[in-house]
């Protein structure tokens, strides 16, 4: 039995999850639990909420509450959803419990027991009016490069230039807009330069992704020593009494939070001590799954962390990074309005729908896609067209012609032989794709084996060996080869789709529950003859074409679609000028046409546009934006020369009126 500690990044409590997180760093970590404590491993699964940092309490004062009631609401919220889509943590802690801050104080003091701290004082960005030291993402100020006015604490979002807050011109703070000042600031550094060799040394027997490798050699090329405190007012803070003011960096306080919320775990399941039988254990394998995102800190500064304590941490075997999911080929992102709601997703389609489809498209050696399309065919065409079809039709047989009772496995013919082999080498197959981190794989698997299944149905023709008495045994044995072919599948569907691996072995008419059972055992068992199915249960639901339109009308219809990239010379295409209204006629025959008359100042145009209701002879005078150089169109019977500019939105209409610049002026 391996002892196999497997942990998968804790979310920030900060917002709210999205399946592009799920495919990546969590519903990867589930299946290969669910599959290693079916193969009856040790197994501890943990993760939790990341709870500090500076940008929760940029979002909570934002949203006009303490960063603790911000974490609470999250905290709830993502714990709501991994309930929901049948997550299998054994722990789900939070960084806001006391236990985890006791534990940061003691990395901390280790690593300076072992000279790997070290102090230093420099000058910071402080708000004589708010009493306190601002962080990069509180500053604003003008770009020491470019002279941008409105540059970001840490990089220029006009020129891109990346330096320290200090270096801005006339340094405010976002949020009051009062000036800053310089004023000396001690911080506590981490020196990781130290553990430039130990590192390298460690990383070059690792068997990672290459992506993996690939930036964690990178990053240990350049480690410099990096302050590890922070002034701010939300987080750990330090165990010294000289530093009430200050707190550690979330990223090091963070991935503490798997080893607190081992310990939490262990008290709460009245073993206190339960905690160290994982992580000093060096027969532990230690498997964290992460986003790419992530990369530096789990392969570098954490481990580095881990070799400076005095207690015999483990370091990680295994760091399963994954790319990440897009939704339909742009980033999730609610505050664009680009998201799937959760809630209503989840009222519609079911968990293992989901599940199966984020497993099949799960970003493992580049980026992936949700798309609504993609979901409907492989919800119809795969889980339900195969898998439940296959499993339907055997239970459905069994039922009808077998009185609900399996057959025995006797006379086995050559074709039968050779799908039972054909059974086994499949399940061997998924297993080695389970141990090595690849749903996605695995997903393709499951789809080969019903494949399978519905094959031999299909060629033995159980439907004609039924019509004749003296074929009853051949049918007999045809249909429970099925039923061992379904067990099968609810063996390998575990890990994926939990519930509808368990309804199948409960149709199958098994007692005991399947984890119980275990891999080893379900493999090498057939099933039981004279044992009672159920009644079969559709397992998956058809997802119709118009409900699929209609959540991608939804999806576009909530955003703006951006149009495509454009260079500067199509834009100069344009000949945008300022010209006069100086006659306003209504069009018969039309309630929202208007004939104008506008006067350039080198010559005069008749234009028709499309404002009547909304300006109508109010426009006398004004100066508007005018293209002059698009083609003549004859609109209504009246040649129109040009276009005034307007903008609208939901029917509503508004003209940009020019107030000084004299007519003719180009816009651009
Ligand atoms: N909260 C981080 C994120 O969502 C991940 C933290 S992982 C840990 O990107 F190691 F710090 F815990
Ligand atoms: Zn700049």
């Amino acid at each position: 039995m391996k002892k196999i500690l497997i942990t998968s990044a804790l979310p920030y409590a900060n917002g709210s999850i999205h399946f592009g997180h799920i495919a990546g760093a969590y519903l990867p970590g589930d299946c290969y639990a669910r599959f290693q404590r079916l193969k009856k491993n040790d197994v501890l699964y943990i993760c939790g909420s990341d709870e500090y940092g500076i940008a929760i309490t940029l979002s909570a004062e934002l949203a006009n509450r303490t960063p603790k009631e911000h974490v609470d609401i999250f905290h709830k919220k993502n714990l709501e959803l991994f309930k929901k889509m049948d997550f299998s943590f054994d722990h789900y802690s939070r960084t806001t419990w006391e236990g985890h801050t006791k534990i940061v104080q003691e990395f901390f003091l280790d690593l300076c027991d072992n000279g790997y701290i070290e102090e230093r004082t420099e000058n910071h960005l402080y708000s004589e009016e708010e009493k306190k030291f601002l962080a990069d993402r509180y500053v604003v100020g003008i770009c020491p490069k470019c002279g941008f006015d409105k540059a970001r604490g840490d990089e220029c979002p006009k020129c891109g230039a990346s330096y320290e807050a200090v270096d801005l011109k006339n340094p405010k703070s976002k949020l009051t807009n009062h000036p800053l000042v310089l004023k000396p600031s001690k911080h506590w550094y981490l020196r990781f330069d130290k553990f430039k060799e130990r590192l390298k040394k460690w990383i070059e027997t690792k068997k990672w992704k290459q992506n993996v490798l690939n930036y964690a050699f990178e990053y240990i090329k350049d480690l410099k020593p990096r302050a590890i405190t922070r002034d701010l007012y939300w987080g750990v803070p330090l165990p010294i009494e000289s530093a009430k003011d200050k707190v550690f960096y979330v990223w090091f306080d963070a991935p503490i939070g798997y080893i607190s919320a081992t310990k939490e775990w262990a008290e709460k399941n009245n073993k206190k001590e339960a905690w160290k039988d994982y992580w000093f254990d060096k027969e532990t394998k230690l498997v964290q799954f992460i986003g790419k995102d992530n990369i530096p800190f789990h392969t570098v500064f954490f481990p580095a962390m881990l070799m400076g304590q005095n207690k015999p941490y483990i370091l990680p075997d295994q760091i399963p990074a994954n790319e990440f999911l897009l939704l339909e080929g742009r980033q999730f992102s609610k505050s664009d309005n680009w998201y799937i709601d959760l809630e209503d997703f989840f009222s519609k389609y079911s968990v293992d729908q989901i599940r199966f489809y984020l497993a099949a498209n799960a970003p493992e050696n580049s980026d992936s896609e949700f798309s609504w399309k993609d979901f409907q065919v492989k919800c119809n065409a795969q889980l339900l067209a195969k898998l439940g079809n296959f499993i339907n039709r055997s239970l459905v047989f069994t039922k009808n012609y077998l009185n609900s009772k399996t057959g025995e496995l006797k006379n086995l013919k050559e074709e039968d032989k050779k799908f039972l082999f054909e059974i086994d080498s499949l399940v061997q197959k998924i297993e080695e794709a389970y141990e090595n981190f690849h749903v996605r794989k695995a997903s393709q698997i499951i789809m080969q084996l019903a494949d399978l299944g519905n094959c031999y149905f299909d060629k033995k023709k159980p439907w004609e060996l039924k019509k004749d008495k003296k074929r009853f045994e051949e049918m007999s044995l045809t249909i429970t080869l099925c039923l061992e072919c379904c067990k099968s599948l609810a063996l390998i569907t575990y890990p994926i789709i939990p519930y509808a691996s368990k309804e199948i072995w409960k149709m199958l008419g098994y007692k005991n529950k399947i984890l119980n059972e275990g891999w080893e055992k379900i493999k090498n068992t057939h099933i039981p003859s004279n044992q009672k199915i159920l009644d079969p249960k559709i397992l998956f639901r058809k997802i119709e074409d118009k409900e699929i339109e209609e959540e991608v009308k939804n999806l576009y219809g909530n955003f703006e679609k951006i149009k495509k990239k454009i260079e500067i010379a199509d834009f100069e295409k344009l000949d945008l000028r300022v010209g006069e209204i100086i006659e306003v006629e209504n069009i018969k025959k039309s309630k929202n046409l208007i004939k104008l008359k506008v006067d350039l100042g080198f010559e005069k145009r008749t234009i028709v546009a499309n404002i009547a209701k909304y300006y109508g002879k109010n426009l006398i005078g004004k100066k508007v934006i005018v293209l002059i150089n698009l083609k003549p169109i004859k609109i209504m019977g009246i040649e129109s020369q040009g276009m005034v500019l307007a903008g609208d939105k939901e029917g509503k209409v508004e003209i940009p009126f020019i107030n000084t610049l004299p007519l003719g002026s180009n816009i651009r």
